[in-house]
């Protein structure tokens, strides 16, 4: 890491510094509730397409960050592109989500590729040094992966939903679900190894669908799969630093940052931002928690939300964000609103309001 890079405040917060105001960025930051987006969008045709063109994926990253001004561009890709270039067949269907052929058995899982990961994701790592390039120093650059967790479940569900085949996969057939989750945490230590030496900053994983485990699989198919990745990121790139983010974990979130050894959280719209940063250790960074349907609704009590979680993680390490992605139909100015009012909350007001309380 250079020193420049230290300066940058997302990093700083990801070193265990609180810095205030904390630094921000909003999760798919990027897409179509952007008219830009939607715009770029039409002559891209399809969204795997979208991805694997740098030079359409660099300008969708970089149009949330030109408008509003984030301390963070997060990389525009998707998390199944890392099946797709392994060989699983994927389509984006039009207002259905994701679908891709279904990893049903070991053969299925066996005809993957690998080798192919380096060749497929290519572009990915032109987009990350292109975006770099495009970006103010100060700004952080987030490479991303699903957690292999989530990217099993799709998979082997072939589809969005609550995973019934994956969550079956898990009793019925442990050794398939663990041999699925093998292969993703291998390709993702070198996709996102890839992406840092491309330029990416940070790197986060998304693992969207960890809360639907029990306590024991959440421990074996989340937590030592992120830590493995973990280990192996930090061995390969000393200093970088990792963002989790176990949606829904619950108190299993405890046992995440203590066991994954990651530098930041990502809290949910569930979590309580003041409760958690008092039972975490202090060198983990919190990165959320708005909910992204008072981002939609907007008006007075969106105000007073940031400023209440703002204000509640004072003095602790945060990284201000969403407590899930931003909604299709969320109308831009509220984003620049919420940029704008935290930037604009005065340090201190913490010792005034205790002093007042005496
Ligand atoms: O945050 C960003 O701006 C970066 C880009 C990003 C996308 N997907 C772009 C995208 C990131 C970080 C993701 C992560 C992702 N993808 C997750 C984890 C985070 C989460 O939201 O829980 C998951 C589960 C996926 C899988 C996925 N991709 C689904 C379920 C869908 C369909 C739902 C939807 O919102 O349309 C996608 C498609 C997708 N990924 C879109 C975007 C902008 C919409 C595609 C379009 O523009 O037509």
């Amino acid at each position: 890491m250079t020193g420049q890079s230290a300066e940058k405040p997302v990093l700083r917060v990801l070193g265990g510094e609180a810095v205030w105001p904390p630094p921000v960025w909003l999760m798919r930051q990027a897409g179509r509730y952007l008219p830009e987006y939607r715009k770029l969008r039409e002559t891209a045709g399809n969204f795997i397409a979208l991805c694997t063109t740098p030079a359409l994926a660099t300008e969708v990253t970089l149009q949330p960050v030109r408008r509003f001004g984030m301390d963070a561009a997060i990389l525009f890709s998707d998390i199944l592109i890392l099946p797709w270039a392994l060989g699983q067949k994927l389509r984006f269907a039009e207002g259905e989500g994701p679908r891709l052929e279904r990893i049903d058995g070991l053969p299925a899982l066996e005809a993957l590729d690998p080798a192919a990961l380096r060749r497929g994701t290519e572009p990915v790592m032109e987009t990350v040094a292109r975006v770099r390039a495009g970006l103010a120093p100060e700004t952080t650059l987030i490479g991303f992966a699903g957690s292999p967790f989530t990217v099993a479940c799709y998979m082997i569900d072939g589809r969005g939903g609550d995973f019934p085949l994956t969550r079956a996969t898990a009793y019925a057939d442990p050794a398939l679900l663990a041999a699925v989750i093998e292969t993703v945490t291998t390709a993702t230590i070198d996709y996102l190894s890839w992406q840092i030496e491309a330029g990416a900053d940070c790197v986060m994983l998304f693992d969207s669908w960890a809360g639907l485990l029990p306590p024991d699989l959440f421990r074996a198919h989340v937590i030592h799969p992120t830590a493995r990745i973990v280990e192996q990121l930090r061995t390969r790139h000393p200093g970088i630093r990792i963002i989790g983010f176990p949606r829904l974990g619950g108190l299993m979130t405890l046992s995440y940052i203590a066991e994954t050894g990651v530098d930041g959280v990502g809290m949910d719209t569930s979590v309580d931002p003041v409760a958690l940063a008092r039972l975490a250790p202090r060198r983990v960074a919190l990165q959320g928690n708005l909910d992204p349907l008072l981002l939609r609704a907007g008006g007075i009590s969106l105000g007073h939300a940031v400023e209440r979680i703002a204000r509640g993680l004072e003095g602790h390490p945060h990284i201000f964000n969403l407590g899930h992605g931003i909604v299709p139909d969320t109308p831009p100015e509220h984003v620049a609103a919420v940029i704008e009012r935290l930037r604009s909350l005065e340090p201190g007001e913490l010792e005034e309001s205790a002093l007042a309380a005496t």
